[in-house]
């Protein structure tokens, strides 16, 4: 059997294991080894085979971690010994989720790999508050950053002030504890103060929780919301789709 496993890269959507596609449930549902990650819908490992190995390197901050380098080895060295691999994470891999480093390890290793898709909680956390991303006459489009490391840190490669003058709507994922410094970044170039802001935490969660304000006075600190969440800055983060219909 040696050589003909595979890794397959499953995005699982951002927490609602109703979220992970078909596509995903399937290669679960086949995986003889599954890792996992913190943030992955956890609920979903149910559907693997009872033999299937689950191997969990979540980084937990502060806490215990399994290096980027160790992961791509082990996918690879599990995929030698042939065995179908999922490396399974939440949202959608390729979106801050190093999913692209994982491919390129295993195709360099000469090991099959695929990627399914996944929901990415830049578009989902907001939707499940009633947010949509786009609006036809307000925005014409939106930016997903990372807010990991504020502005001004020799990590940062964002430019905020053209940010601010883009007129898409600003999607950061990564950023509760650096969104007071990316709000003030985005007025000091030159975003109105008033501009519409929210955070949806947990979202798609039982857990879920939504903060709206504007870019000036958005606090997650005073509205004791922490991660993961997703921030939304622009004119649609005042729609509230869950207002809207006949019920509303
Ligand atoms: C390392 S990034 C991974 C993003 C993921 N690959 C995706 O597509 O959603 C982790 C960040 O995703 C966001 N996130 C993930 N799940 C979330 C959820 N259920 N609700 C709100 N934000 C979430 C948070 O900003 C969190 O800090």
């Amino acid at each position: 059997m040696l050589g003909t496993g595979s890794v397959t890269l499953v995005g699982g959507g951002p927490g609602d294991p109703g979220l992970v596609t078909v596509a995903g449930r399937e290669a679960i549902e086949r995986a003889d080894v599954i890792v996992t990650d913190r943030l992955a819908p956890l609920a979903a490992l149910a559907w693997a085979g009872s033999d299937a190995e689950i191997i969990d390197v979540a980084k937990i901050p502060g806490g215990r971690s399994t290096s980027q380098d160790e992961i791509n080895q082990l996918l690879v060295e599990h995929a030698k010994s042939g065995r179908h691999v999922v490396r399974f994470k939440g949202g959608d891999n390729f979106v801050f989720g190093r999913g692209s480093e994982e491919l390129l390890a295993c195709l360099e290793a000469g090991v099959e790999a695929r990627v399914i898709p996944g929901v990415t909680s830049a578009i989902a956390a907001p939707a499940m508050a009633g947010i949509p991303v786009t609006h036809r006459g307000l925005t014409q489009g939106f930016t997903v950053i990372s807010g990991h490391v504020p502005p001004g840190h020799n990590d940062s490669t964002l430019d905020y002030a053209a940010l601010a003058a883009s007129g898409t709507t600003i999607v950061i994922l990564m950023g509760v504890r650096t969104l007071s410094a990316i709000c003030a970044a985005l007025v000091e170039g030159g975003l109105d103060p008033e501009t519409p802001a929210a955070v949806v935490a947990d979202g798609t969660m039982p857990s879920q929780r939504v903060v709206r304000a504007t870019v000036a006075t958005i606090d997650v600190a005073a509205a004791d919301l922490g991660a993961p969440a997703v921030a939304v800055i622009g004119p649609v983060a005042a729609i509230d789709g869950l207002q809207i219909g006949p019920d509303a």
